[in-house]
């Protein structure tokens, strides 16, 4: 199987990489990605550079001449690279209506009259907006609450009417939050496992009980290798969150990544309400149960550690952006001004 992977180098893209060379024989990848400041390419081991069945792609999916000699060439594709931090999209949502929407509708284009047997869409919980019933399962109306969920949403509808009107053969997927090793420092988590180390502030916004649902990244990425083998019409023109069906408050992870390090509450910096922040997520699980036979494995405390110590025995890669890329340093400063 040819699999094109938009989007490799980044967090999630690249744990699903990782997963697929080291268990798939019968898998060959090609990553798509325009390595912007979320992309790293650090993110691939030596091996996998090395490893017969991966291939990289410097380019944008936004180049026409580009995806369309690609998808040409692959059997499936699976659809990460997006803009993705809802701060940024607060700060200026340009690049995020281009990249989300634009970008999207350049690979839908291009898919139309080819081979490709499916086309495995990465939308997001964040298209949903705070809980109005719970748990939030895949009808649960579209209410985006920041441009960066604007964009999803727009670009998850349009992948929907692509399927409808073109039979393209799309299955549309709403991760909740991920988290775990090579996720950007500017995200939660890595956020305040990083500063905490350095004895940083952590900006927690409002009165840090909103909630989300936490899925460990390896458990997605076990969710998304399904995807590539079920019967296509069991899941073509169809909706599925992925989610671990509880939800933890910032608060508690900070209290928790604090506890872990050895650090006390004075580094908790309380900042202004997010805009349009969302109060609450908590995925409904059982069309994947159903569907893809798939549930998060890992509970919230392990991931968590895990991650804790990823962090730590990789102060090199996160030392390289907090301290080496201008994009992290100009955004943190101006946005979180410290
Ligand atoms: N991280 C989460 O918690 C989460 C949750 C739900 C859904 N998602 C979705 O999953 C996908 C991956 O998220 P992530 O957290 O890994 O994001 P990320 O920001 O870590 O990575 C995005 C990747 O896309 C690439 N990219 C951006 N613009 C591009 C373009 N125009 N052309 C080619 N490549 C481009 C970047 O270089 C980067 O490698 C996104 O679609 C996101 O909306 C993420």
């Amino acid at each position: 199987m040819k699999l094109l992977v938009t989007g490799g180098a980044g967090f999630i893209g690249s744990n699903f990489v990782h997963h697929i060379l080291e268990n798939r024989k019968d898998v060959s990848i090609l990553v798509l990605d325009a390595l912007t400041y979320a992309g790293n390419i650090d993110n691939f081991e030596k091996w996998m550079w090395g490893h017969d069945n991966f291939c990289f792609f410097h380019g944008d999916i936004r180049d026409e001449k580009l995806v369309g000699n690609l998808m040409r060439n692959v059997d499936k594709v699976i659809h990460f690279a997006a803009e993705t931090h809802v701060d940024r999209s607060i700060d200026n949502s340009d690049a995020f209506i281009s990249t989300d929407i634009k970008g999207t509708q350049v690979l839908l284009e291009a898919l139309r009259g080819t081979h490709v047997e499916r086309f495995i869409h990465i939308s997001t919980s964040e298209v949903y907006g705070s809980a109005e019933k719970m748990p939030m399962d895949e009808d649960h109306p579209l209410k985006p609450q920041s441009p960066y969920a604007a964009a999803k949403a727009g670009a998850d509808r349009l992948v929907y009417s692509y399927f409808c009107t073109y039979d393209i053969p799309a299955v549309i997927i709403r991760p909740f939050n991920n988290y775990g090793p090579n996720q950007f420092p500017e995200k939660l988590i890595p956020l305040f496992i990083t500063n905490a180390r350095e004895n940083k502030p952590l900006p927690v916004y409002g009165t840090g009980k909103n909630t989300r649902d936490w899925v460990y990244v390896k458990d997605c990425v076990r969710a998304l290798e399904k995807l590539l083998d079920v019967e296509i019409n069991t899941i073509k023109g169809e909706v599925i969150n992925i989610g671990s069906g509880k939800d933890t408050d910032v608060l508690t992870i900070t209290d928790t990544i604090l506890n872990k390090l050895g650090k006390d509450r004075s580094l908790i910096k309380f900042m202004p309400d997010r805009l349009g922040h969302v109060q609450r997520h908590i995925s409904a699980t059982e069309k994947a149960k159903n569907i893809l036979h798939w549930e998060a494995k890992t509970t919230f405390l392990d991931g968590l550690e895990s991650t804790i110590t990823w962090y730590l025995e990789n102060e090199e890669w996160w030392r390289k952006i907090k301290e080496g890329r201008k994009e992290f340093k100009e955004f943190y400063k101006r946005y979180y001004h410290f």
